[in-house]
């Protein structure tokens, strides 16, 4: 089976082909952050009308560098929700257009399925149940992964996203958005240690997280002592940084202690998300994973970020499962992953 997966949830155009038996044919992005950065964040806005420029000229650059025409797909998949509300639009009247015009499935696609399932596409894929730490610009859960459609949620943030923390403490130190990767960068060669700041909720039970303390924090830190050199931003970042994912790191460590005790069967830690392509947060969660006796995977650091790939892939599943859903609504912002459409054959 032949599937085009679209991305269009946020400020990243999406697309890829991908093939049920020769894997993943060709993936390109369109990136908007160069569109966006003079504002500071994403406007919604100017998310959609990009996303209207560069959609289906990238669809035929993917299909061209996939080697397949358009007639020879069986599927098109596209991210239905959680996202900007005109940005998913653009994406979903595509992706139906074109499967209309076609006479082939269009699959609404659950973004963040698609980023949970993304760790499947590894060569070493893990078997279900697996446990995953799901980190994006918008979400932050630990969930057990039973099957595609079957999750459960074990703790999530009780305000920011780990993405969020990361990139509102990048805007307080003046760097660019997204944060994350900001953030990393001036990081490198920087004292963490220099800077004490707060990782809230550690050493407590359960498995929620919060991030407000953390940028409450930082933005004391600089108002008492305002970086002036690049050694003082470098010594904050890294600080932000190893604050963010001691905190991550901690949760993820009840986790991973509840999983073992209900679930002896598995034993594979997954992260997933933008936040997960963070080497540090990658480097932390592997050495918790060994010293659990577990298996660590997390997707090349180009699919942790939003992309087609995982959206052609977690759309692929459905449609072999037979798990697709009804097109009632055409696109869903506000979409809870565990009401992610139906569980049992409805295609
Ligand atoms: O999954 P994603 O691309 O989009 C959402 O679904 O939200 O995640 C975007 C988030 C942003 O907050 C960005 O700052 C963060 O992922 N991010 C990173 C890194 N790359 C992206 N955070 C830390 N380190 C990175 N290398
Ligand atoms: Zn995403």
């Amino acid at each position: 089976m032949l599937v085009l997966g679209i991305e269009t949830s946020c400020d990243e155009t999406g697309v890829a082909v991908y093939d049920g038996r020769r894997g993943l044919l060709a993936h390109a992005l369109h990136s908007q952050v160069a569109l966006h950065d003079e504002y500071g964040g994403v406007v919604p806005e100017l998310a959609s009308r990009d996303h209207v420029r560069r959609l289906l000229p990238l669809v035929r650059a993917v299909a061209k560098a996939a080697g397949v025409r358009l007639e020879d797909l069986d599927a098109v998949a596209y991210t239905q929700g959680p996202g900007l509300a005109g940005a998913l639009l653009v994406g979903a009247a595509t992706a139906c257009a074109l499967a209309r015009g076609l006479a082939v499935p269009a699959v609404p696609v659950h973004h963040l399925e698609a980023h949970l399932l993304s760790p499947l596409l590894a060569r070493e894929a893990p078997g279900f149940p697996f446990l995953a730490l799901l980190v994006s610009g918008g979400h932050t859960q630990l969930m057990r992964v039973a099957g595609v459609g079957r999750y459960e949620l074990l703790g999530e943030t009780r305000d920011d996203a780990a993405g969020e923390a990361f990139d509102k403490t990048a805007k307080l130190l003046g760097l660019g958005y997204p944060g994350g990767p900001a953030i990393a960068e001036a990081a490198r060669g920087g004292d963490p240690k220099r800077f004490s700041l707060p990782r809230p909720l550690k050493g407590r039970a359960g498995c929620d997280f919060s991030f407000s303390g953390l940028k409450t924090a930082v933005r004391q830190t600089i108002a008492e002592c305002p970086p002036r050199s690049d050694r003082d931003r470098a010594d904050l970042a890294a600080a932000i940084e190893l604050a963010i994912c001691d905190s991550l790191v901690d949760r993820t460590t009840n986790a991973v202690a509840w999983f073992r005790r209900h679930y002896p069967q598995g034993s594979t830690l997954v992260a997933a998300g933008g936040v997960a392509a963070n080497q540090r947060l990658r480097a932390q969660l592997s050495s918790l994973a060994s010293a659990a006796g577990f298996d660590f995977v997390a997707p090349p650091p180009e699919l942790c970020t939003d992309n087609g790939a995982m959206v052609a892939w977690a759309g692929l599943e459905r449609l072999r499962l037979g798990l697709t859903d009804t097109l009632d609504a055409p696109v869903r912002p506000r979409w809870p992953l565990d009401g992610v459409g139906p569980t049992a054959t409805a295609a």
